[in-house]
């Protein structure tokens, strides 16, 4: 690692980071764009063109679970084996080969005719949920409708009974702990060991389930690549996908359609031009904003496999890059006006779904339920307000209110 002075502007311990970390990321940008930063023991990276090339370069790996575990000392790592077993396998983590396996073997499951009646179900799913919300009422937006509807809709493609709901959400609370990078939380590994192991039993009596029934969903495709003759997902990494697909399918959307509501809540404005818009184009142009402006994903890990300059910097093998996504979003030098919200904002890349590789798989679907569910909602309640300060996650890839008190305010006729 080479000494770059340290700057005071990213404490990721600091709350007022975790409630808004665009300030500390724009200094960062601007002074140490390739940052070592001594409370992460990592780069952060914060530029756009730097982004992109951190998530472009196939010599920087993405396995960052593997190398955490052997440098543990062994009675940790007997702690973390089921953790491993299964994270260990989510594609998200893999590198090549395994990766371009597990990847051909599971993106069959998103295309554009298999969104189809995953359309359908999303709109019948939001529109119970609007409709089960008393209006003027004080509410969590969170717990209300921005996530039971990604995670019905993911577990109905799962083959999930609904009933489940609570427990997968406290599970995937508990892996969150893990996966986002959560710092404060001192015993976060003996609870997303716990997690993992109550949703990975949850699935396999699932699997066992559908195995005797087998049924038009996406469990049905990824158990037949599991049963091919070849046996080319193994039963590990077909338990693994499954909770994988449950939890980046939900905590993210999640995510969107809340921070995207607060946005507009505190942009009256914005919310007015939201609630004009005419053609599902200019809703998912949008929608892309949104992820740009805040996105769910601030940051992607990668490590360096052998040393690597970088804006100057020499990063050594085994060192771990911070891939700053949501301050590459706000780069001046790749978008105009970047720090304000702008809905009808021309199109250009961002990084909110990653890029390269391991761009996300569940893109068409996470766009599609943004799309149906923020219309539905603003047009339903056009004066909802911040009822309180909505309560942060704590984590540094992962970014998203856990509670949002809003007050509804009254139905809009035309859409009640
Ligand atoms: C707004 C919602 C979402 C955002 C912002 C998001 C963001 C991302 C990002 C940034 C990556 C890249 C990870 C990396 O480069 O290391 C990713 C990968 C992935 N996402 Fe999403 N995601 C969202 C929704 C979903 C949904 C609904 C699913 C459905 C199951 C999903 C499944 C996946 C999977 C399987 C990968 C791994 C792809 C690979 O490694 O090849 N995501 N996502």
């Amino acid at each position: 690692m080479t000494a770059v002075s340290a700057t005071p502007f990213l404490d990721p311990y600091e709350p007022s980071f975790v409630a808004d970390p665009f300030p500390a990321l724009a200094h960062l940008r601007c002074h140490a764009p390739v940052h070592w930063s001594p409370p992460l023991r990592s780069w952060v990276v914060t530029r756009y063109a730097d982004v992109h090339a951190v998530l472009h370069d196939r010599q920087l790996s993405a396995d960052t679970v593997t190398p955490f575990y052997k440098a543990q000392p062994s009675e940790t790592q007997a702690k973390l084996s089921s953790l491993m077993r299964y994270l260990g396998n989510w594609l998200v983590f893999k590198d090549p080969p395994d990766h371009t396996r597990i990847r051909n073997l599971t993106s069959r499951v998103f295309t554009s005719r298999a969104m189809e009646p995953v359309r359908a179900n999303a709109e019948q799913i939001t529109a119970e949920l609007l409709d089960g919300l008393q209006p003027s009422a004080e509410v969590d937006l969170v717990e209300a409708f921005s996530n039971p509807l990604p995670a019905y809709v993911i577990m109905d493609m799962l083959g999930v009974p609904r009933e489940l709901l609570p427990d997968m959400k406290y599970w995937s609370d508990e892996i969150k702990l893990f996966i986002g990078s959560a710092r404060s939380v001192p015993d976060k590994y003996d609870r997303a060991r716990a997690g993992v192991e109550a949703m990975a039993a949850a699935f396999s009596e699932v699997i066992d389930d559908h195995r005797g029934v087998p049924r038009d969903d996406i469990l049905s495709l990824l158990i037949a690549a599991h049963d091919s003759d070849d046996g080319r997902l193994s039963d590990d990494e077909l338990i693994a996908t499954c909770i994988l697909f449950l939890f980046a399918g939900h905590e993210t959307t999640t995510n969107l359609i809340t921070m995207a509501s607060m946005h507009m809540m505190m942009r009256p404005a914005q919310r007015e031009r939201f609630l004009a818009l005419e053609t599902d184009g200019e809703i998912e142009a949008a929608t892309e904003e949104f992820l740009r402006f805040d996105g769910p994903t601030p940051s992607m890990v990668r490590i360096a496999v052998q040393d690597h300059e970088l804006g100057g910097q020499t990063i050594k093998s085994g060192e771990r890059i911070y891939a700053m996504i949501a301050a590459a979003n706000r780069d001046p030098d790749a978008f105009d006006r970047p720090d304000e919200l702008d809905i009808a904002r021309p199109q250009k890349r961002h990084y909110a779904f990653g890029y390269g590789t391991h761009f996300c798989l569940g893109a068409p679907l996470a766009r599609l339920e943004a799309s149906i569910a923020l219309p539905a909602l603003h047009r339903r309640f056009p004066q909802m307000e911040l009822a309180g300060e909505p309560e942060w996650a704590d984590g540094m890839t992962l970014r998203g209110p856990l509670k949002m008190p809003v007050m509804l305010g009254p139905v809009q006729r035309s859409a009640a």
